[in-house]
């Protein structure tokens, strides 16, 4: 392994897993348009941060979950009405 360049600064993991035996999952709570609208709106303001899609990040009865890196910033109950928020937040 080596390590790689990257122009980015911060990583968002937005959960997008899905599970299909019945147990709550982001993705039925709308994580995959949630990532979509939410990395269109950090690009517009800060192209160093990288919006991601994410598997399971462990809080799954309380998603959609966020999850911003270096700040190690965790977020619950994460829904569209919050990327205004979500924007000024990750992009400080
Ligand atoms: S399914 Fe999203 S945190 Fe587990």
């Amino acid at each position: 392994m080596h390590r790689v360049d990257h122009p980015f600064r911060k990583i968002v993991l937005v959960c997008v897993n899905e599970r299909t035996d019945g147990r709550e999952c982001c993705a039925q709570k709308g994580a995959l348009d949630l990532h979509h609208k939410l990395k269109m709106a950090v690009a517009a303001v800060d192209p160093s941060v990288r919006v991601s899609k994410s598997g399971c990040l462990d809080h799954c009865s309380t998603g959609i979950t966020v999850v911003i890196q270096p700040d190690n910033i965790w977020l619950a109950r994460v829904s569209e009405q919050d990327i205004p928020e979500l924007v000024k937040i990750i992009t400080n």
